[in-house]
């Protein structure tokens, strides 16, 4: 290639008419989507979808720009899941916020590896930015904190912190060196904490399951007790885990009263807040999340209530001394003392990746254009929906609601006349796949004391009632139809 035909892959001007073309689609994409007239899923089962996608790598140019735009519109657009639906209710993703979606297009063009500040300045700042807004939010004066790729990192970082707390020797000795540390956490809580337990060396088995209560809470008793019997054995409690907003249920532990025992018995408590942490600026109901400031960590998804789209999260510390524990490495190309003061704002100290994204802009973006009031007006509106929709269950003849929702997630399922367990459960199994497979509705399912549930999620505030009384009449149809 000559230099000039390398220069236009990077021309401005190709990418102003690109980039107009392309936000033109996508508006028009979401209008679509939003009204509800889009297509929720165009279902194809992978095996039979995935043979149109076995084209070679193409060895020259095959498409020009304006054909990459058609091709994006007919080839990618329909076969994406339309998360801006009403009708998608199946998982915790956020339909995000255009304007958040407009700052990752920034965060890719200006492309800021942030391991440095020098590296991102304006990342860097908004970064320390957006973590002092969240970690004042959480109840702290001097909190501090990272964002990360996902809720399961922030989990894993805040964990590593927890460990080395625990045993400081084990950065640079392994774990053979430290005691049998064990970690707690309830039977709900998300995977990612167990693989937390085997990525961190403890093995698997080092996560203690704790029984929760019908509300799916963690049962302080049985807590206690675990506790009680890891000491007799000589096992360390390096971190109790609670949750709020469980993956399944979204029930939310009682945090005050671990955060209580925790304080008094010396160990780390972490709260994966992914789902519900968001919960603290709402006015409504940060009282749930009571007990929340007790917490040495706290994980909170953007992707999820903060409405940002993926990937992006916190893991946020108590005490700003913390941050430092999960990565005691050092590194001298990055953590030299030339940078004197800068340090602190160096954030590859306390974060996996080396190369990071600048994740903060559209966090602080959306805090700025909609402020605190808004963002919590999009999480009083999921969580209103979820209240009127377990209420329509109730008073529904052949559904039954698991219980009622603590957050905007409603698991409930259809009888209908079959009281057979196994046949329940294939029911339930056979009445989501209609769904999904005829681009219906969007839910999930659960397990849950060995029966299968249907799962509602409320993301999207332009789901109204009258949308989750159709669900309900799909259901119902779908059940008949098979008996
Ligand atoms: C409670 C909880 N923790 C952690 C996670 C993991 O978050 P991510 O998917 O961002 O890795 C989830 C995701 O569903 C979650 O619900």
């Amino acid at each position: 290639m000559t230099s000039s035909e390398l220069y236009q892959m990077f021309d401005s001007e190709q990418f102003r008419s690109s980039g107009h073309a392309l936000i033109d689609l996508l508006a028009a994409q979401l209008t679509h989507e939003l009204s509800g007239k889009a297509e929720l899923i165009h279902w194809q089962p992978p095996v039979e979808a995935a043979q149109s996608w076995q084209q070679p790598m193409p060895e020259v140019a095959e498409l020009s720009h304006s054909d990459f735009i058609t091709w994006l519109q007919e080839e990618i657009l329909p076969r994406n899941l339309a998360m801006h639906h009403p009708h998608s209710m199946a998982h915790q993703a956020a339909p995000p916020l255009p304007m958040a979606a407009l700052c990752d297009l920034v965060a890719a063009l200006c492309n800021q590896a942030m391991a440095l500040y020098e590296t991102g300045p304006a990342a860097t700042l908004l970064e320390h930015q957006a973590i002092h807004w969240l970690t004042t939010a959480v109840g702290w004066s001097h909190g501090t904190g990272v964002l990360t790729s996902g809720g399961s990192q922030a989990n894993l970082t805040a964990l590593l912190a927890a460990r080395q707390h625990a045993a400081a020797n084990i950065w640079q000795e392994g774990v053979t060196a430290a005691p049998p540390l064990r970690i707690l956490a309830s039977e709900l809580a998300h995977y990612s904490v167990k693989r937390t337990a085997a990525i961190m060396g403890l093995g698997a088995d080092a996560l203690i399951s704790i029984a929760t209560d019908q509300q799916g809470r963690i049962s302080l008793e049985a807590l206690k007790e675990a506790h009680t019997a890891c000491q007799h054995r000589h096992e360390p409690v390096m971190a109790i885990v609670a949750t709020a907003g469980c993956t399944a249920t979204g029930s939310i532990d009682p945090l005050q009263a671990i955060g209580q025992y925790c304080q008094a018995h010396g160990v780390w408590l972490h709260i994966d807040g992914a789902h519900g942490a968001a919960a603290v600026l709402s006015n409504q109901h940060a009282d749930k999340l009571q007990g929340i400031h007790l917490a040495d960590s706290v994980s909170w998804d953007g992707h999820k209530l903060l409405y940002m789209p993926a990937t992006v999260s916190a893991v946020l510390f108590r005490n700003t001394a913390d941050s430092y524990l999960s990565f005691a490495q050092e590194a001298s190309y990055l953590f030299n003392d030339e940078h004197g003061e800068e340090t602190d704002f160096n954030l590859s100290y306390r974060t996996l990746e080396c190369t990071k994204r600048m994740m903060a802009l559209k966090i602080v973006a959306a805090f700025k254009l909609y402020g605190r009031k808004g963002m919590a007006s999009l999480l009083d509106h999921v969580f209103a929906l979820a209240e009127q929709f377990a209420v329509m269950l109730s008073s529904t003849p052949g559904f039954e609601l698991l219980m009622h929702p603590q957050t905007n997630i409603v698991c409930f399922r259809y009888h209908g006349n079959v009281s057979n367990t196994a046949v329940l459960d294939s029911l339930q199994v056979h009445i989501r796949q209609q769904l999904l497979h005829r681009g219906l509705f969007h839910l999930s399912q659960v397990e849950i004391n060995n029966s299968i549930w249907l799962r509602s999620v409320f993301m999207n505030p332009q789901t109204q009632p009258a949308h989750q009384q159709h669900l309900l009449q799909e259901i119902i149809a779908i059940a008949r139809a098979r008996a």
